[in-house]
């Protein structure tokens, strides 16, 4: 079984207009690479920004879907409309969606699934809060997050993992990288477990990477890219990090 390539994937949360768009042009400037390189930007964005990309080798995903395909949802969106409009991926399960809008498990479970079914390729993100790593918890936390939020039916082509330990994103701090590989050889294990291809699915790392620390923490085993908030806003920060990913080959 081949590997997915590695992925830069950028989550532009709620930042952006139309002008933001001036920065894929940078990024695809910079040309091909080996890994694949993916921009999630608000939802107002994914239908320009395919257009914009036009082909040119960015992936363009959502940052949430709901767990229906259509209906009475106001200000939802589904895993179809987004696929409709071109994108190829959506992120679940984020820690600012868990905690915004109070998504547990089964919700992220539903809308990984639904993801599935429209032939996107769904991140779900897991990660734990500074208060389960005082009290020693990371592993137990991750453990669950996985179980509950990926659902049957998830492949190393359908599916990826983003570890986000809920206080090192947009903080500035970082887990050490014994940490990193600890909860990533954790995931790993988990996967291989309960899934054929476990061995193949991709591990991202988020949570306050930036082009400083990319390379070191692209060199941990199992970390297969990274999901990058603050720094993914401009090509100046995000093409250094996609740099650092294809450098490790
Ligand atoms: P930062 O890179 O801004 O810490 O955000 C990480 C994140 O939440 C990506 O989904």
């Amino acid at each position: 079984m081949n590997k997915p390539r590695k992925l830069a994937a950028g989550n532009w949360k709620m930042n952006g207009t139309l002008a933001a768009l001036a920065e894929l042009d940078a990024l695809l400037e910079e040309g091909d690479r080996d890994c694949e390189v993916l921009i999630c930007p608000p939802a107002t964005l994914i239908h320009p920004a395919v257009a914009r990309i036009a082909g040119g080798g960015i992936a363009v995903g959502g940052q949430d879907c709901h767990a229906a395909e259509s209906g009475a949802h106001t200000g939802d969106l589904s895993a179809a409309q987004l696929a409709d409009v071109g994108a190829d991926y959506v992120i679940v399960g984020h820690s600012e969606r868990r905690t915004d809008h109070a998504e547990d498990d089964g919700a992220v479970s539903a809308k990984a699934a639904a993801a599935h079914k429209a032939g996107l390729t769904a991140i779900v993100c897991v990660g734990e809060t500074e208060a389960q790593r005082d009290s020693g918890e990371t592993l137990d936390v991750i453990a669950r997050q996985l179980a509950g939020s990926v659902p049957e039916g998830a492949t190393a082509g359908n599916t990826v993992i983003a570890y986000e330990p809920v206080w090192a994103i947009g903080t500035g701090r970082t887990p050490t990288t014994d940490q990193i590989a600890e909860v990533h050889a954790a995931l790993r294990n988990a996967l291989v477990a309960r899934f054929a291809d476990g061995a193949g699915f991709r591990l991202l790392y988020g949570g306050s990477v930036k082009p400083s620390n990319a390379a070191e923490i692209f060199a941990i085993a199992n970390v297969d890219g990274a999901l990058v908030g603050g720094a993914s806003l401009k090509a100046a920060d995000f093409g250094p990090i996609v740099a650092a990913l294809d450098a490790v080959g």
